[in-house]
């Protein structure tokens, strides 16, 4: 086959700050694909990406490249209205477990195909897979299965999935690339597209524990996404959230099902529930579902209904006790006062320490492993009184998660002032 262009005459472009044209996009992708652009090439253009940015036109096209390198799916057959949500990410952040049978207990259908954790941030899978039985690997029937007969689906993103995505994203992993926003808006984007819901909301957190700790990056970054998505044809917004401090009361993978199985059966933390209910008014709202009220299926038990049948649909068992870490230790407050930080990142840090996350995709976790928060930014402490526990199945991890934690925590005189950001900061549309 006679390529139509040169590797190096696109990356010349990009390096000179020029716009690629939509033709030298689609090449580049597939071509990158079937290896004919090498990936030395391929480093080189994501880094003059990087460095000189892109502009709508190329963003939306270089996103629709790579939903072309794989299949998209469908559910246009389905009797519901379909909706996602992305998050980009956070310690504590475990929205996607109570939100999707919320919405599909208010009449919607969510395919909601996700990812496992690396790093200090966990990955709803993980969360899911410490259900003693349950099962991430679905094919597409049974996926398909699983979201007509639950109203929701969550499970493994298959290979077909913007495959070229896949390739892409552990090249910039390793060449320093990762943080271009064209880069990352169509790599989410790609998938979530790819994914086939007809509407999505984006939960883009900023804070010391997010991905984009700057607001003003998570900002240009949910624009972006927002763009990307309406232009695919996909309903778009997206929220900005607080992730300066961990969401909810646990972090690590047990912990969080038994604190999402919680807000299922009407209680948990504020917090948790206020974003849940949130994200899903939003939710309804682009699936032109009127009339319910997200919050009362976490009262009437119509949530927790779907849950249990989703959990069994993919060979869990609801009922079963959760894994439990085999030591404990506690961290206790030296003075009273008034809590008034909470490093969401050190926390996030110190939990994956702790077993409940992953340094190399091939590495698994601990269960059972993770931190449990007693007080919160703006509570009252005494002197003794536990903060947190720390949970682990190897006690030589107690050091280096004690160690991650230091000044996580800062206890001010009784009232003093609480910097925190507003769990919702911006709505974009
Ligand atoms: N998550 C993704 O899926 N892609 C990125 O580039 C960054 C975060």
């Amino acid at each position: 086959m006679v390529e139509p262009f040169a590797a190096v005459d696109i990356i010349r472009a990009k390096r000179d700050r020029g716009a690629l044209r939509p033709e030298q996009i689609d090449w580049v992708i597939d071509a990158y694909v079937r290896g004919v652009v090498a990936e030395e090439q391929m480093a080189a253009l994501a880094m003059a990406i990087l460095l000189n940015g892109m502009d709508e036109a190329e963003i939306v096209r270089w996103t629709d490249a790579m939903i072309r390198s794989g299949e998209r799916m469908d559910f246009t057959t389905l009797e519901r209205p379909t909706v996602d949500k992305h998050s980009t990410g956070g310690v504590g952040d475990k929205i996607t477990l109570p939100l999707v049978p919320v919405v599909a207990a208010c009449g919607a259908a969510v395919p909601q195909l996700s990812g496992r954790g690396l790093g200090h941030t966990g990955g709803t899978l993980d969360k899911l897979e410490s259900i003693p039985g349950w099962r991430a690997n679905l094919s597409n029937d049974e996926m398909f299965e699983v979201l007509r007969s639950c109203g929701g689906v969550i499970c493994a993103a298959g290979p077909g999935l913007a495959p070229a995505d896949k390739k892409l994203y552990a090249l910039r992993d390793v060449t320093g690339t990762v943080e271009a926003i064209p880069l990352i808006a169509s790599s989410i984007m790609s998938k979530k597209i790819a994914e086939g819901a007809g509407g999505l909301v984006l939960d883009v957190k900023t804070g010391s524990g997010a991905f984009m700790s700057d607001p003003v990056q998570a900002k240009r970054l949910a624009e972006t996404m927002v763009r990307i998505g309406l232009d695919s044809g996909v309903n778009t917004r997206a929220l900005i959230t607080a992730m300066d401090v961990p969401l909810g009361l646990t972090v690590g993978n047990a912990l969080e099902v038994r604190e999402s199985v919680e807000v299922l059966a009407g209680g948990g933390p504020s917090d948790v529930i206020e974003l849940t209910i949130t994200l899903a008014r939003e939710m309804l709202d682009l699936a032109g579902i009127t009339g319910v009220d997200p919050a009362t299926t976490l009262q009437d038990g119509s949530a927790m209904d779907v849950w249990n049948r989703m959990i069994r649909a993919q060979g869990g068992d609801p009922d079963a006790p959760l894994p439990v870490a085999t030591h404990r230790h506690q961290v206790v407050a030296e003075t009273r006062g008034t809590m008034t930080q909470l490093d969401a990142l050190k926390v996030g840090i110190a939990a994956w320490r702790l077993g409940a996350g992953r340094a190399r995709k091939e590495d698994s976790v601990s269960e059972g492993a993770g931190i449990e928060i007693h007080a919160k930014p703006g509570d009252s402490v005494t002197a003794g009184m536990p903060l947190l526990t720390l949970h682990t199945d190897d006690e030589r991890r107690f050091s280096t998660a004690m160690q991650a934690l230091e000044g996580a925590i800062v206890i001010g005189p009784a009232g003093a002032p609480v910097n925190r950001l507003p769990l919702i900061l911006e709505r974009i549309n």
